[in-house]
């Protein structure tokens, strides 16, 4: 070890249990994995917990639909999100539910101390309620036209089309979208966390330095801005711990979420005997580290310190924020079969494959990540199957044949690697810690290119031919193999399920950080079994095909519209909500024309108001283009471009008929204005 010996204790934030782990959530998973793996590496002592986010008015509903219980489904999703997580390598210490009795009594005794330091208050307000399913209504329950825009199907909160943010009852003609309602106004009395009493305690710990500077930039803002108090309360009917001493008010899930590292930390300790407070009170010499996305920093670094200090806990010592995932450059996305689920992946690749390209694209800072799937299959096997096994699978074959699987007593004199492999652990040990895994992986990838130069150089399959250089061969091929061992120990932390099986190659126990400065020598190897192996394109297809979801899709090929509506019997059913996703607007044509090479397309130019768009339409035999100019048209106004080998089609127009000649454009009537929206 190569300082002394830290005390850890690191989560990642709490899967919401109303819905499967995507490679989206893996990110963090993997990030704060290798992290805890590096520091263990290196003989610190670590813990690691998570837990189910169990609670709020999501799950309670969704638990409505399937006619079960919240319980239930709590209990099915903390099972499917553990053998989920586990499959990837994510070994938790305790993952744990925040609907367990160790939460409840630490948030009862949390709240207890915000009370005691007279920070919390209640206050009358007025909101939303649902008389038809007698409850109070989330902001994103509650839909309605935009104040602003006047756009149809916006959320209580916001609006997606001009960005508009209001309160719920700024909303024109809101509707429930639990009941399909008209909400009513109700005024309730709710518990509020007075913030802005914190700001000044907030702001000095902000300054103090252990934030990542776009976050501290981030809370300037809002400091800026002044801190608004916090509800911190739900009325009856929701699924959550309830207020001491009331009978139907709740915690608000972000109350017990995060004290909820808490609880599952307070189960490990009951368990391995480990001292709570030690990890949870100040003036500890022990470390407490948040990996977080960046859409909930407020939660992690104004509203948590402000409960753990009132209550008389340690600060975290550092939060640690990422980014988002996109696939290919996009937001994941189901149409497009790249909102892929954990298990989908799990079911066509091995995680270390994931993991590897996750650490190589991954920093310490707020940037977004992009798994480009080419990318992604073409790195993985150049690195890590073209590169670093390579190594192993090149040597072992002479090592075995010609050795009796023993490797030489002596490395080769004028060896120039060994000195550079071990001498780059100080480097990649920081650069794991301080999450620059991508320079890590580059600093491993490099020493990798220079094992393989050092084989090719020294050719082995040449100097076998000549007995004289026995020895030689036998000194090169255990210098690769030892060489390799270094990478796989830089590695172990990404990589674990290969590292797990070069250990049993290598026949030499668990592999440390230390290794790599003791090479293996006159050391029995056990023989070679494929490490890894190649990802084929198909496999990458078969989990997108997989994770498409063809409702999604249904009606999206723009040049077979009407082979496509005669061809499908009614799809299966959706809601309002999923229709009111798909942005229809009435459009002029203002240009059409026949597509060189095209059988079944013309090319339209659609003036929608806010732009002008391109879209081939398979109407060709039903059409004449002249007869179109001026025609008003719907238009599906958000669909995805489409690359097509005509050009791109971006959107498409509403037509009907079983095809062929009898196709017909929707008639629009005279006053519908192109850009209005079709309802
Ligand atoms: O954003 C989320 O997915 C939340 N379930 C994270 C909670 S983290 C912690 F505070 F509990
Ligand atoms: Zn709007």
């Amino acid at each position: 070890m190569d300082q002394q010996q830290r005390k850890i204790l690191v989560t990642s934030a709490l899967p919401y249990a109303n819905g499967s782990i995507h490679v989206g959530h893996m990110v963090e998973h993997i990030q704060s994995d290798i992290w805890i793996r590096a520091l263990r590496l290196r003989g610190h002592e670590c813990h690691f917990v998570c837990a189910d986010d169990a609670h709020g008015t999501p799950i309670m509903v969704n638990a409505r639909k399937r006619g079960i219980t919240p319980e239930q489904l709590i209990t099915e999703s903390r099972a499917e999100h553990e053998a989920d997580l586990d499959d990837f390598g994510v070994h938790y210490d305790f993952y744990h539910t925040t609907h367990s009795p160790e939460n409840q009594e630490l948030v009862e005794d949390i709240f207890a101390g915000m009370q005691q330091r007279g920070l919390v208050e209640v206050r009358e307000i007025e909101q939303y309620y649902d008389e038809e399913a007698g409850m109070f209504l989330p902001d994103r329950f509650i839909k309605g036209q935009c104040p602003r825009c006047k756009t149809p199907d916006q959320y209580g909160d916001a609006c997606e089309n001009c960005m508009a943010t209001y309160s719920p009852t700024d909303l024109i003609e809101p509707y429930s979208t639990v009941s399909g309602s008209k909400p009513v106004l109700r005024t309730s009395d709710h518990y509020f966390v007075k913030l802005s009493a914190r700001q000044e305690f907030l702001e000095e710990w902000v300054a103090r330095g252990h934030l990542q500077d776009e976050v501290v930039n981030k809370l300037n803002e809002w400091f800026e801005g002044g801190l608004q108090d916090w509800d911190i309360s739900r009325d009856s009917p929701y699924f959550g711990f309830n207020i001491p001493g009331e009978e139907n008010k709740f915690f608000y899930v972000w109350v017990d979420a995060p004290i909820g590292y808490m609880a599952s930390f307070r189960c490990l300790c009951r368990e391995k005997g480990i001292d709570f407070d030690q990890f949870w009170r100040p003036g500890n010499d022990t470390e407490l580290y948040h990996f977080i996305g960046k859409d909930i920093v407020y939660f992690h670094t104004l509203f948590w310190p402000t409960m753990l200090e009132a209550a008389g806990y340690r600060l975290p010592t550092s939060v640690f924020v990422h980014g988002f995932l996109t696939v290919d450059g996009k937001k994941m996305s189901k149409s497009r079969g790249t909102f892929i689920m954990a298990r989908t992946y799990l079911d066509h690749l091995a995680p270390d494959y994931l993991r590897y390209y996750f650490a190589s694209k991954l920093g310490s800072g707020l940037s977004d990540i992009d798994l480009n799937l080419e990318d992604f299959v073409a790195r993985v096997n150049s690195d890590l199957v073209g590169k670093v096994v390579n190594i192993a699978s090149r040597c072992a074959g002479f090592i075995k044949k010609h050795f009796d699987g023993r490797l030489a007593p002596t490395l080769p004199a004028d060896d120039p690697l060994t000195a550079e492999f071990a001498g780059a652990a100080d480097s990649i040990a920081q650069q794991l810690e301080a999450r620059e895994y991508n320079r890590a992986v580059r600093q491993i990838m490099a020493l990798a290119d220079q094992a393989n130069r050092y084989i090719d150089e020294h050719k082995p399959w040449q100097m076998i031919k000549q007995p004289e250089l026995r020895d030689q061969v036998h000194q090169v091929c255990s210098l690769g193999i030892n060489l390799f061992r270094c990478l796989m120990v830089y590695l172990k932390p990404i990589i674990p399920f290969t590292a797990a099986r070069a250990e049993e190659f290598l026949n030499a126990g668990e592999l440390r950080w230390s290794d790599v400065q003791a090479p293996l020598l006159d050391h029995a190897i056990n023989p070679y079994q494929p490490l890894m192996v190649r990802i084929d394109d198909k496999q990458v297809s078969a989990i997108i095909e997989a994770s498409r979801d063809t409702l999604a899709e249904a009606g999206g090929e723009a040049d077979s519209q009407a082979d496509a509506v005669a061809a499908n019997p009614i799809a299966d059913e959706i809601t309002i909500d999923d229709f009111a996703r798909v942005d229809l607007r009435v459009g002029r044509i203002i240009e059409a024309d026949f597509v060189e090479g095209a059988d079944k397309l013309l090319r339209l130019r659609v003036d929608i108001g806010i732009d002008q768009r391109q879209v081939f339409a398979g109407i060709k035999a039903a059409y004449d283009p002249s007869t179109l100019i001026n025609r008003k048209v719907v238009l599906v106004a958000n669909l995805a471009p489409r690359k097509m080998r005509f050009g791109e089609s971006q959107g498409m127009v509403l037509a009907a008929g079983p095809g062929g000649k009898d196709i017909f454009l929707l008639d629009l009537d005279d006053g519908a204005e192109p850009g209005m929206r079709v309802t």
